[in-house]
């Protein structure tokens, strides 16, 4: 039985300020999550700024930190490490956290832990449900979108993912165009229930070249279109319109990332077949339609399914901790030298992904 590690960890990669305290044990144990957002702050620029965000992560941490240490009942004295988003992200919030990770860690000699923020995300079944390696993790967010077979805290390799937006970033950018309120993940899910979801035709881009690359792009592109149709014929949009427009469009999310699934757990199989197991994590796992693409994919391959609470599935602390419990545990630590990373590939023998999307790199 190994030894208990208390774990602090930091996550400032985008636009959540975030701490927490997790203790690994039989079951590992969140001791406290504390996640302030953003949003407000960007609200009137359309996107994430990134040097808004780097302000208000450096004046958020100290007490994001103090607050989660009250809340788990602990103080520095009772930590074994400290864990901190290294990279991917938006260089300024990534500095942010490392440099107040450093900090502590000199101050108090606790060991240091750099953690990629994806092996964040990808780690957290194991958090939240003990899930065994490997397994298969789609990561669908505002930031990134990859299908990632986990074979251990640092062995990924990486089936494919979006070469443009991510899903999240084109709901947000549809819910922009059709003048509803961000995030649009959430708006755009409403007004999709009372829409006709076959009224449009969206496209369904890259399902005709093989493998698991995806791209979102052009159905935003193809959503304006189709706005500006109807705005020219019609005067305006009609609550329906707006409704039909939204619901079309995450019919055709929901249909590239099914397919998507289906051809990388034929690929998974072929390399792991003994009680195949995927997961998603993102806040795009937030969406029911979208879930229940994926859900019925999984069962018809005979592939369990796993969604962590969506909580843990958003951008937070605790998977950056647990992520460092794992690093820790194989005899990883950092020194002084870590570095903040704008671009991060968990598969260091992948192709980079190209472009950098409104929340850092598509590492
Ligand atoms: O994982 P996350 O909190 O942050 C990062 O992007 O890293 O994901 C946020 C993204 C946003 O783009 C938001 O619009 C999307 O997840 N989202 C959703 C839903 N809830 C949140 N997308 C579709 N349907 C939802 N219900
Ligand atoms: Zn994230």
């Amino acid at each position: 039985m190994s030894k208990t590690i208390t774990m602090l960890g930091l996550e400032s990669s985008c636009d959540d300020t975030a701490a927490a305290v997790v203790r690994s044990g039989a079951r590992p144990e969140i001791l406290a999550s504390i996640v302030a957002g953003q949003t407000a702050l960007h609200a009137d620029y359309g996107g994430v700024v990134p040097e808004i965000a780097a302000r208000a992560h450096t004046e958020k941490l100290d007490t994001c930190i103090e607050t989660a240490l009250d809340e788990a009942g602990v103080t520095l004295a009772d930590l074994d490490a400290i864990a901190v988003t290294a990279g991917p992200g938006l260089i300024g919030g990534v500095l942010a956290g490392v440099m107040m990770a450093k900090g502590l860690s000199a101050a108090t000699g606790l060991p240091l832990i750099g953690v990629n923020h994806l092996a964040g995300h990808a780690l957290t079944p194991r958090l939240t449900d003990g899930a065994r390696y490997p397994y298969l993790m789609l990561l669908v967010s505002g930031g990134h979108c990859q299908f990632l077979v986990t074979r251990g805290p640092d062995d990924f390799t990486r089936l494919g993912g979006t070469i443009d937006d991510a899903p999240g970033e084109a709901f947000d950018k549809t819910a922009r165009l059709l003048g509803l309120p961000q995030p649009g993940g959430p708006s755009v899910e409403a007004e999709a229930r009372r829409g006709d979801a076959g009224r449009f035709r969206l496209p369904r881009p890259l399902l005709d070249r093989p493998g698991c690359d995806m791209s979102f792009s052009g159905l935003k592109t193809a959503l304006l279109r189709e706005r500006d149709r109807i705005i020219a014929d019609n005067g305006g949009l009609t609550v329906q319109d707006r409704a039909d427009l939204c619901a079309g469009f995450q019919a055709a999310v929901a249909d590239v990332l099914a397919e998507k699934s289906r051809r990388a757990l034929t690929e998974y199989l072929a390399l792991e077949p003994s009680e195949p197991l995927i997961a998603v994590a993102g806040g795009v796992a937030a969406n029911g339609a979208i879930r229940c693409a994926l859900e019925t994919v999984s069962a018809e391959m005979g592939v369990a399914f796993l969604a962590p609470p969506l909580a843990l599935c958003t951008d937070n602390a605790a998977m950056i901790a647990w992520a460092g419990i794992e690093r820790f545990r194989a005899g990883h630590t950092d020194d002084m030298t870590l570095a903040a990373r704008p671009r991060w590939p968990l598969d260091r023998a992948a192709q980079p992904m190209l472009g950098f999307g409104k929340k850092g790199a598509k590492a």
